[in-house]
């Protein structure tokens, strides 16, 4: 998908070829502005009010085809409620949708009444878009593709909305990653393909790619991380990613993604129904593929390390058992009590591997309990972390983004069920309390840092008719590292090199 960014004055609107023009109707105040309109476009709004066939509620569509005195061949009138920056977002994503089965290629997307065309909105209407058109082809070539190609998204002025549809820009591209290695199934995003995917990044300016094997990660020491892939046929990989933005002294945010290509539960074997979901179970490392990709186009002036410990959990001759006690790179003996528990087990070995990065932050990204998906369901992510700064910045970044998280507890008491007598620590503590008895296990292996925990399995792909990843939490992670490099005073580099690459060929 192509997308540019346009001025068009309100009475211009009528004049704009296209294969489909869609209208924001926001019902704030400034939305009058079509009443007194003398153009086709605004009289064809005020009729359709008048007459009750449509009103600015949120989502709210009225299509017409060849409408006089309008030179587009399809009109797709859609409310946006107040204008907000979640209506917007839920008005383009509705008109889009819309336009999906038509033969429309080119379309002008207005915002129209909506008085507030600020970043944040015009970054949602981007963000609605990529995410309305994304359609899932790879092992599905009978899919009908999309013929939407290009979306003009117009403004009243587009001095004021750049950096917004930038913005936008690169996180369709990052999404859209994310979503693609998300949704392929276990055969096709094994952990070396993984590992590819991560590599095809090195085309783009300062990212840096390399992929450890089974046998550089057991010279490491992760015994942990081993002991899970031990029952697999496909071979691990450790994907060690750098993004420079700034000089070379500067510590890096660290941000580590759990990359189970799929989880059987392994001995501890999952039940039938669903478990084909756990091909999922990687949506933390497309996440951070995801993030990658769109700091390619953003190049925000900050150095970000990505981590991907990624292995199927099998059951096998060779797999690891209730039980079982193993060595962490950390040195810490865990005895593993529940070989479903198996996400913890990668992450703790990544987390001390961070350490060499002298990190000022570590996020780790993980679908990683039930539990959560319990405690939260799939509107917020679950955060975990002790570090009040990371916290509100993490929760702030949620919110501007629409990609929201929730503040866990991590009280010391949660730890109790991890004691056991044959191990530094077990790798599970009962029912009671999953989400945060995990990440009270991955705390251990986070004391050298600032660390954050972010258990997105209730957000990271949705069930039932509409399954499919949804990218989360790119946008929550790319709003709080554009704030940090932000908060550092210098952005960005000049626009030259970030308007370079702008199709979401991902
Ligand atoms: N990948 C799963 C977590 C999960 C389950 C995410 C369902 C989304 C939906 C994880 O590896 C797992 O199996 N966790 C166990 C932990 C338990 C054994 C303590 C769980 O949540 O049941
Ligand atoms: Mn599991
Ligand atoms: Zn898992």
């Amino acid at each position: 998908m192509n997308f540019e960014l346009k001025t068009l004055a309100q009475d211009e609107l009528s004049r704009e070829k296209c294969d489909a023009l869609v209208v924001l109707v926001a019902n704030d105040a400034p939305g009058q502005t079509f009443s007194k309109g003398l153009d086709a476009c605004s009289q064809l709004i005020n009729l359709a009010i008048k007459s009750g066939d449509f009103e600015a509620k949120v989502g709210k569509l009225l299509s017409s085809y060849r409408p006089s005195g309008i030179a587009a061949i399809r009109m797709i009138l859609v409310g946006a409620g107040d204008g907000s920056v979640k209506n917007v977002r839920a008005a383009v994503f509705a008109a889009i949708g819309a336009l999906k089965g038509s033969n429309a290629v080119n379309v002008v997307v207005s915002l129209g009444s909506v008085s507030n065309q600020a970043d944040d909105v015009v970054r949602a209407a981007i963000v609605a878009c990529g995410d309305a058109a994304y359609v899932y082809e790879t092992t599905k070539p009978s899919v009908t593709s999309p013929k939407l190609k290009k979306v003009v998204l117009a403004v009243v002025n587009s001095a004021h909305s750049k950096a917004g549809f930038n913005k936008g820009v690169a996180l369709v591209n990052g999404l859209s990653l994310a979503k693609e290695w998300a949704n392929r199934p276990a055969n096709h995003a094994t952990p070396t393909l993984l590992a590819t995917a991560a590599k095809a990044l090195k085309k783009y300016a300062n990212i840096k790619v390399d992929v450890l094997g089974p046998k550089e990660v057991s010279k490491l020491g992760m015994g942990s991380f081993t002991s899970v892939s031990q029952g697999s046929n496909e071979p691990l990989r450790f994907i060690v990613m750098h993004y420079n933005g700034a000089d070379k002294s500067e510590s890096p945010t660290v941000l580590v993604g759990k990359g189970i290509t799929f989880d059987t539960g392994g001995i501890s074997i999952k039940p039938a129904s669903e478990m084909d979901e756990m091909k999922f179970d990687m949506c933390g490392a497309a996440s951070v593929l995801g993030v990658f990709r769109a700091l390619a186009d953003l190049r925000p002036a900050i150095n970000v390390v990505g981590l991907i410990p990624a292995c199927e959990n099998m059951p096998d001759g060779r797999a690891i058992k209730p039980g079982d006690v193993v060595t962490s790179m950390s040195g810490q003996t865990i005895e593993i009590l529940n070989t479903d528990a198996e996400g913890r087990l990668v992450l703790c070995d990544a987390l001390t591997y961070a350490e060499r990065f002298k990190p000022r932050a570590v996020i780790d990204v993980a679908t990683l309990t039930g539990a959560c998906v319990v405690a939260l369901g799939g509107v917020r992510s679950g955060l975990f972390s002790s570090d009040s700064a990371l916290t509100s910045a993490l929760v702030k970044a949620g919110e501007s983004s629409l990609d929201l998280c929730w503040h866990m507890p991590l009280d010391d008491e949660y730890a109790e069920g991890l004691k056991t007598n044959f191990a530094d620590v077990a790798n599970v503590a009962g029912r009671a309390g999953g989400a945060v008895t995990a990440a009270k296990f991955l705390q251990r292996f986070a004391s050298k840092f600032p660390w954050a925990h972010l258990d997105i399995a209730g957000t990271a792909w949705k069930s039932g008719t509409a399954k499919g990843a949804t990218g989360r939490p790119v946008a929550l992670l790319i709003d709080y590292l554009l704030a940090q490099a932000q908060a550092k005073g210098d952005l960005a580099r000049p626009a030259k090199t970030a308007a370079k690459k702008r199709s979401s060929t991902a």
